[in-house]
């Protein structure tokens, strides 16, 4: 699998969002790193709490923006943050509790998740924020 490349396409236009979301964006391809270069499943655990804690800290922060800002959408975003975490959760618990995780499959849903909500969700309150702070 390709690492991802944050480039332009990614970015939303706001700053705070666009700097969490590049260190999302890092936090998969060093998980991808390890996966094919360490495979060590020590090293792996480790990489996936970061991830796992840094998704719910960048979550948080855009939700307080929404709770901030008054956004008309955040119910909808809401719920696909929460969708994450559960997935996130579960997927610590499997791996705290020994279960074998296919790392491949995680990668790709990883990868297909953060890159639709920034493209889908993210970049409508990112739009809204941009004409608030310009009033
Ligand atoms: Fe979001
Ligand atoms: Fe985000």
């Amino acid at each position: 699998m390709p690492y991802i490349e944050f480039n332009n396409s990614l970015r939303v236009g706001n700053r705070l969002m666009d700097q969490e979301h590049e260190m999302l964006v890092g936090y998969i391809n060093q998980l991808q790193k390890v996966v094919e270069e360490v495979a060590d499943s020590n090293v792996i655990k480790q990489v996936i709490r970061g991830l796992v804690e840094y998704s719910r800290t960048h979550f948080f922060v855009e939700e307080e923006l929404m709770r901030a800002y008054g956004y008309p959408d955040s119910e909808f975003h809401l719920r696909a943050h929460e969708g994450f975490r559960a997935n996130a959760s579960a997927l610590v618990r499997d791996m705290d509790m020994g279960d074998e995780i296919d790392l491949g499959q995680m990668l790709g849903f990883l990868t297909e998740w953060l890159t639709d909500h920034i493209l889908n969700t993210d970049v409508q309150l990112a739009d809204f924020l941009r004409d608030q702070t310009l009033v």
